[in-house]
């Protein structure tokens, strides 16, 4: 089928790709300039696992192409998606003046039949005032559909999920676009749910929320672990094999962070509100993961003391592991409240190095994640990197005035840390 996406940020490239990687022929859109010359020349501007080659096999193979026209995106295709930022405004609420801007630019250029989906994450009912714009702003009165048609690819792992869905949603307010819905999701072998569009819309808000609300969960667990001396690992293992609970998104830490799920559910919570329900099991969500960092940095400074002129080496940067996204990062906002405290880091990210350089001036950037404890009072571990596993012990140790690990992602094993000489912090255990 011809499609057309509009936006390549994580969302439009990863989806654009796939959907040319499965044959279908594919506009992607954007309105920097810059990035579709870069697209154009077969670099990429994010970093995620396996889209560098899969951008640059559909280009080469003449399914896959850019650029900065959306009239032009608009007049090749018969499906057009929607997939620009949404971002937070300060009360919580969503931002929708890019949708807004982009239904109004696909009206003025439609002159057929054009199904337009959303894939961005809205508020409940954006879709009814995305048909409203549509209605108002096209000139030729042609026939239209509007589809919610949310995303649930994780950053990182991006193309695994979007290749192998656990569930397509076609959110829809006629049969009309169904069909042709079904026909682009068919290669992806997934479930397909068609619900109406509200049903689609709050479905994304409210998968992300109880994501967010697992691992919130399983934080709120580490501090009664901590407290009691359980092992808050085994605590998961032993709820999480319960195929009612399961096991993922039970992973304690220094709380989650990224450009979702701190937003979307601001967004939901707002939303509720808006329709009269006071979401007070969400807020709590957001409560103990702001109170989860707190506990870490008093970890830190239980342990270290005064953190004034104290040498920190920090492992991670990004959000989570596999990306190079520092969006709302845990590990950013550790690193601000440590130099806020006056301790001097020594940072490393295998991916993220370049874009933290904005949000954490100030810190010595190191290449090699095994240089990083150097000249350190104590090393933290801030982001889930699988390589950090590998991190060398022995010379972090020795580099060390004193072995202390701060491990907020429970990366290691606790006893063995310990019978190595370490003095060893984790999370719920
Ligand atoms: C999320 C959703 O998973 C995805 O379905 C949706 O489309 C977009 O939002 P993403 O933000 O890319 O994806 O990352 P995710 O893997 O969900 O992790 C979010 C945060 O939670 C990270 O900071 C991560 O470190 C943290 N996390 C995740 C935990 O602390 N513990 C866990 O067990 C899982």
């Amino acid at each position: 089928m011809k499609l057309t996406l509009i936006g390549t940020g994580y969302v439009g490239l990863v989806t654009g790709t796939c959907f040319a990687e499965v044959g279908h022929q594919v506009v992607c859109v954007d309105n920097d300039a810059a990035k579709v010359k870069l697209l154009q020349s077969g670099g990429i501007p994010i970093y995620e696992p396996g889209l560098e080659e899969l951008v640059k096999k559909n280009v080469a193979a003449g399914r896959l192409t850019f650029t900065n026209s959306t009239a032009e995106g608009v007049q090749k295709s018969d499906v057009i998606f929607i997939a620009v930022p949404t971002p937070p405004q300060p009360d919580g609420s969503v931002d929708l003046s890019f949708i807004e801007k982009v239904a109004r630019d696909i009206a003025a250029a439609m002159t057929t039949y054009k199904i337009v989906v959303d894939k961005s994450t809205v508020p409940v009912r954006t879709g009814e005032k995305v048909t409203e714009t549509i209605k108002r702003y096209c000139p030729a009165k042609v026939d239209f559909d509007v589809v919610s048609n949310p995303e649930f690819l994780r950053e990182g792992f991006a193309v695994g999920d979007l290749m192998k869905p656990d569930r397509v949603v076609i959110g829809v307010r006629s049969q009309r676009p169904v069909a042709a819905m079904k026909e682009i999701y068919t290669p992806f072998n997934a479930p397909i749910i068609v619900t109406d569009i509200n049903s689609a819309e709050l479905i994304k808000h409210a998968a992300n929320s109880f994501l967010a609300l697992k691992i919130s969960y399983i934080n709120a667990i580490a501090a009664i672990c901590e407290a009691t001396g359980a092992n808050v690992q085994e605590v998961a293992q032993g709820i999480g094999l319960d195929e009612r609970i399961g096991r993922r998104f039970l992973n304690a830490g220094i709380g989650f962070g990224g450009s979702c799920f701190p937003k979307d559910l601001s967004a939901f919570i707002k939303i509720a509100e808006q329709m009269g329900y006071d979401f007070r099991l969400l807020k709590e969500v957001q409560r103990i993961n702001a109170d989860q960092m707190n506990r870490f940095v008093k970890k830190i400074t239980d342990t270290l003391w005064v953190l004034k002129d104290k040498k920190i080496g920090v492992l991670g940067l990004a959000f989570k592991q596999n990306t190079d996204d520092v969006r709302s990062s845990p590990a950013i906002d550790l690193c601000q409240r440590l130099q806020k405290e006056g301790a001097k880091l020594r940072v490393h990210d295998p991916k993220a190095m370049d874009k933290a350089k904005a949000a954490l001036a100030d810190a010595t950037y190191v290449d090699d994640m095994n240089a990083v404890a150097e000249g350190c009072d104590a090393i933290v571990i801030a982001t889930e990197w699988d390589e950090f596993k590998k991190l060398d012990l022995e010379r972090a140790r020795k580099s060390l005035s004193h072995p202390i690990m701060f491990d907020g992602r429970n990366l290691f094993d606790r006893v063995e840390m310990e019978r190595l000489g370490w003095i060893y912090k984790s999370v719920g255990r």
